[in-house]
């Protein structure tokens, strides 16, 4: 049988501290299985009431984040503190168990118990901890309104559909008032429209209730919107830590850039506003402080490139236009180089056209020389 992980099930947590302005510190954590490191010196802080979002490719290590935060996953080096009390130091040989973490969770896996009801699954975390009956009937309905299922308290749990199980794990993980809730991709089994609803609910959510949050996503939108900061993991390493709109227009490096689907090329500084692409490619990238030759990486996003008439830019062909709905996705030749362009929906020209892109949009990253 399906055996699910639950909520933090068991006994009432530690008592926790009052309000620090770090509600979540994570510090120094390392974890390998055998000879593979899944995450290497990872550290961040939360403030009480904020919500972090973990992004990066698969494999990065972001659940196992959360799992280590939870209690569900021994780290081999670091210090855990929630609330101000030490869930977790591996040099004090402090490990205290999951349901002493006082914590909600949403597994990727949903780990819903197929033979309860819609009811009895989401008021699991009220009955351990020996809430009055009536309670538990208000709360359960008030959760399962907040996820869109009011009124499937009878029901079994065994008919669910993916995206509703996921929505019965949602509202299992905040029933009780957690004051902490990791979210391992709580939504991507949804469809468009109930993610977007479920996007503003929760976030509204988490303001009207102030629990902290732990947010592991896929979709950037999702990230932005209900994060607070942004981390971007990459292979177990912490590659950027920032506020949304910094990760995402600042991008610190390439690798960053390029999960946030900029165009990412390699060139050499030709002089103090320009930079050569190619041999006799040259771009106009605003001031920077790099000497000429110096070895750069350019990031630019495909919503920055123009596609234009005319003789100013660079000369360039059109190799695919994919229409998208709100816009197009195109990609187009310039010389050796091949660019991701967005640009609205129109008929473009395959032949004779040029591209453009604002120096200032122009992200230009040192590169060690090879
Ligand atoms: N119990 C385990 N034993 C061995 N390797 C593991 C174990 N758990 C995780 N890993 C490995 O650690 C790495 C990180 O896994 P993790 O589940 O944290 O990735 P993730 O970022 O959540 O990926 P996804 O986006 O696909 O869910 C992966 O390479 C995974 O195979
Ligand atoms: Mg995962």
């Amino acid at each position: 049988m399906h055996m699910p992980g639950g909520n933090a099930i068991g006994g009432v947590g530690p008592q926790l501290a009052a309000d620090a302005a770090a509600f979540i510190s994570v510090s120094g954590l390392s974890k390998s299985y055998g000879a593979f490191q899944a995450l290497a010196d990872v550290s961040f802080s939360i403030d009480a009431g904020q919500g972090l979002a973990l992004l990066g490719p698969s494999g990065c290590g972001k659940t196992t984040i959360l799992r280590c935060i939870a209690g569900l996953e021994t780290p081999d080096t670091g210090r855990i503190e929630i609330g101000g009390v030490t869930v977790f130091d591996a040099q004090k040989k402090i490990d205290l168990a999951p349901e002493r973490r006082e914590l909600g969770i949403v597994f990727q896996s949903y780990a819903i118990w197929p033979h309860m009801s819609v009811g009895e699954n989401v008021g699991l975390p009220l009955k351990v901890r020996r809430v009055a009956g009536a309670e538990i009937t208000r709360r359960i309905d008030e959760a399962l309104a907040l996820v869109g299922l009011k009124g499937w308290h009878e029901r079994s749990a065994m008919a669910l559909s993916g995206g509703q199980q996921q929505r019965i794990a949602l509202a299992r993980a905040i029933v009780h008032q957690p004051r902490l809730v990791l979210f391992d991709e709580p939504m991507s089994n949804l469809d468009t429209q109930l993610r977007e609803d479920m996007r503003v609910d929760l976030r509204l959510m988490q303001e009207r209730i102030g629990f902290t949050s732990v947010y592991v996503t896929h979709d950037h939108g999702e990230a932005f919107s209900l994060a607070r900061d942004v981390l971007v993991m990459n292979h177990g390493k912490v590659e950027m830590k920032g506020e949304p709109h910094q990760v995402y227009f600042n991008p610190a490096t390439p690798f960053v850039a390029k999960f946030f689907g900029y165009n990412v090329v390699e060139g050499v500084v030709a002089s103090a506003q320009e930079i050569e692409l190619a041999p006799g490619l040259r771009l106009a990238v605003g001031p920077h402080l790099l000497p000429p030759g110096a070895p750069v990486t350019l990031c630019v996003r495909k919503e920055d490139i123009s596609l234009v008439d005319g003789d100013s830019g660079l000369a360039c062909e059109i190799e695919t236009q994919l229409f998208q709905g709100g816009h197009d996705e195109l990609v187009v030749a310039c010389g050796p180089l091949r660019l991701r362009v967005i640009q609205p929906p129109r008929r473009i020209p395959h032949k004779d056209i040029r591209l453009t892109i604002p120096p200032e949009r122009c992200i230009v990253l040192a590169r060690p020389a090879q």
